[in-house]
């Protein structure tokens, strides 16, 4: 149900390095993490990038809609300096980017498709599911990554792009209707805020016999927690105190 690492760095490397940047994937692996969650976006003229926030200000300087900047502007934006200066320098991530970095260092990818509005949501989506299905059509032994979006639009979209992909079908709260929904999408796992779930929604999907993943499980006592309620695998911030997944 689950035939893929239990923890998961958030964002690339938690928050030891600035999120969605290959600084946050050399962080994890600094710590023993080779299993990632990253969010992917699109520039204005439709290049994968990992970002979350659809505006700059938060982890990019200055301002701005991402869906309405080109690449060309976005790589030459310091992407590092938010999260410490010691990461001055370090720029925005393109999606063929971070594939080339996981592959090459055997990392897993949770691959969340982040739409920048709801109507880039199937363009997002298919423009992301068709990269990673090229890029893993070459190496048929690597574990698939797993697609996953808030969007149920976008994870629509993944199923026709590219259906061999596995998909998570990702929500804040786990709605009534959640296996009907997995069933639809011929989802492998169901993606929900930890803080959100009981014991008896997990037993739940898994008696339906669903992976249960869960974000953002920053302390070592929750970890233990959700993971004897049936949670199959987490995300966290806290690379440093969270253990890696030994694998
Ligand atoms: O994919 C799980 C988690 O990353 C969802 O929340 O806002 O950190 O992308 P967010
Ligand atoms: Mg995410």
């Amino acid at each position: 149900m689950w035939p893929y690492p239990k923890i998961l760095a958030h964002r690339g490397g938690g928050t030891l390095a600035p999120e969605n940047t290959l600084a946050g994937f050399r962080a994890g692996l600094q710590y023993g993490y080779r299993a990632v969650e990253f969010d992917v976006m699109l520039t204005r003229d439709e290049v994968p990038i990992l970002m979350h926030d659809p505006e700059r200000g938060r982890t990019l300087p200055g301002s701005g809609k991402i869906a309405e900047t080109d690449w060309a502007v976005l790589r030459e934006l310091d992407a590092g300096t938010w999260r410490d200066p010691v990461f001055a320098g370090e720029r925005l991530c393109t999606l063929e980017q971070a594939l080339d970095f996981c592959q090459e260092h055997g990392i897993w990818m949770n691959v969340e498709i982040k739409p920048a509005t709801p109507a880039a949501a199937r363009r997002t989506a298919e423009l992301t599911a068709q990269a990673v299905a090229r890029r893993f059509a070459r190496d048929a032994g690597a574990a698939l990554p797993v697609l996953s979006s808030f969007s149920f639009e976008a994870l629509l979209a993944v199923q026709e792009t590219a259906p061999q992909l596995p998909r998570g079908f990702l929500v804040e709260v786990i709605p009534d209707d959640w296996q009907a929904r997995l069933a639809q999408l011929q989802a492998v796992a169901l993606h929900t805020n930890h803080k959100h779930l009981t014991p008896a929604l997990a037993a739940a999907v898994k008696a339906a016999g669903y992976g249960l993943f869960c974000y953002t499980v920053n302390e070592t006592a929750r970890a233990a927690e959700i993971t004897a309620w049936g949670v199959d695998a987490f995300c966290t911030d806290r690379i440093d105190l969270i253990p890696a997944d030994p694998g």
